[in-house]
């Protein structure tokens, strides 16, 4: 199957919604809960508390995503226009020159536990790594499930950090958390072995819970962008620089990485994941040694860009959201992934992509003339325009400076008296 679908933003909702059944494999009830605002009021009520209705996002799908050797199609729930069209556009350039390679880390999760009131905190740090082993057992006692499917409680690691109150011992758990997000495995760890690091260590544990900068669960993905494909070497001398302003100077930087966000967060909430979670890993990780690009460009020796990204993944394909919200199930059946590693690939690869969109089309037109596009299109459907008619309009909204419900009708009114 080819994720490949030129004219795809042309077709009405239904013909789109064909097209990714094909690919997907999709059946009756997988096309239902797409349209008809899949998530049910009862399981929206055993979700969360106090639940009083459900709330939508259009749920849109990049296509031309070549990753791995493997085509996906890409389902991004986002309220923002213009993000669907530049992940596609960008993978579309890539996929010219053999799309997106990935790599992965590995499920590896961090639980944190916080050991306080240490009157010899480096001592309490030998007893934890002492008895590592037998840390790693009590934990994987409360997870047999998770230790049968090959994941559970790797290692310890153990710091001291100095406070505004006074040192403390920092106890980590590293727990493979394989297909899983991993809080729920991890805080549960964290709980257990809590009692025994206060009996070896003499202290006292408060905090005990996941850390969101999953250091150790990294995504990598790189593309070869062709200088001709992406529009000559101005754009890859403008994509440059606009790479070396993010580098060089944090207010920049927010603006890069929220781009790159723009992709993850979509994707991580069409598939029910904790969106916040990947935020917060992203932007922590940015910040390890002053706050970065989770980006990088560089221009080989061909003269065309290649650009690679990094960032903690903490995905899952089972558990939480994923496969209670309807629409987040049919979302993973869109993406045919059926590990967290999978998923998590995909979200690096887009993240890089929609990166490179961006970027492409700020150091040349700036984004507004998309963003508009998008808009008259809109008012055109508004206007009634159907079929061909939306683009004419559309055409000649753009030409005229005029994008405004008013001169969509007034367009649409000349266009049909010919
Ligand atoms: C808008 O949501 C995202 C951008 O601002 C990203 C960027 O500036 O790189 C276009």
């Amino acid at each position: 199957m080819n994720s490949r679908i030129p004219g795809f933003y042309k077709l009405s909702v239904e013909e789109r919604l064909k097209r990714v059944a094909e690919f997907a494999g999709l059946d009756e009830d997988d096309i239902k809960a797409v349209i008809s605002h899949g998530l049910p009021l009862d399981v929206a009520d055993r979700m969360i508390e106090n639940v009083i209705g459900t709330f939508e996002l259009p749920l849109g799908i990049a296509t031309n995503f070549l990753i791995d050797g493997k085509d996906y199609l890409i389902p991004m729930a986002i309220e923002e226009p213009s993000v669907v069209a530049a992940a596609s556009n960008a993978a579309r350039m890539a996929r010219e020159s053999g799309g997106f390679v990935t790599d992965y880390t590995g499920s590896m999760m961090i639980g944190q536990v916080q050991v306080t009131k240490l009157a010899d905190p480096f001592a309490a740090k030998f007893e934890v790594l002492r008895h590592r082993d037998e840390i790693i057992e009590k934990a994987n006692e409360c997870d047999p499930m998770l230790v049968s499917l090959g994941g559970g409680c790797r290692d310890v690691e153990a710091r001291v950090i100095d406070t505004i109150v006074g040192k403390m011992l920092i106890v980590h758990l590293l727990v493979d958390v394989r297909d899983a997000m991993g809080a729920n495995a991890v805080n549960t760890m964290c709980e257990k072995v809590a009692p025994f690091i206060e009996r070896i260590t003499g202290g006292k544990v408060y905090l005990r819970i996941i850390s969101n900068l999953a250091a150790y669960r990294l995504a990598r993905a790189k593309a070869v962008f062709d200088k001709d494909v992406i529009g000559g070497e101005e754009v890859v001398e403008g994509i440059m620089l606009a790479y070396a302003f993010a580098a060089a100077d944090p207010y920049r930087c927010a603006t890069h990485n929220k781009g790159i966000m723009n992709g993850i967060s979509a994707l991580m909430i069409a598939t029910g994941n904790d969106f916040r979670a990947v935020e917060a890993g992203a932007h922590s990780y940015a910040s390890m040694g002053g706050y970065k690009p989770l980006t990088t460009y560089e221009v080989d020796s061909k003269g065309n860009l290649v650009g690679t990204i990094e960032v903690p993944m903490a995905v899952g394909v089972i558990g939480g959201a994923t496969k209670v919200n309807p629409v987040a199930k049919v979302s993973l059946k869109i993406l045919g992934v059926k590990t967290a590693e999978e998923l998590a690939r995909v979200a690096a690869a887009l993240g890089l992509a929609q990166n490179f969109a961006a970027l492409r089309a700020l150091a040349t037109e700036g984004i507004q003339r998309g963003h508009m596009e998008l808009h008259a299109r809109n008012l055109a459907i508004m206007a009634g325009a159907a079929g061909e008619e939306v683009d004419r309009v559309v055409e000649i909204m753009v030409k005229d400076g005029k994008i405004r419900l008013d001169y969509a009708r007034e367009v649409l009114e000349r266009i049909r008296s010919g």
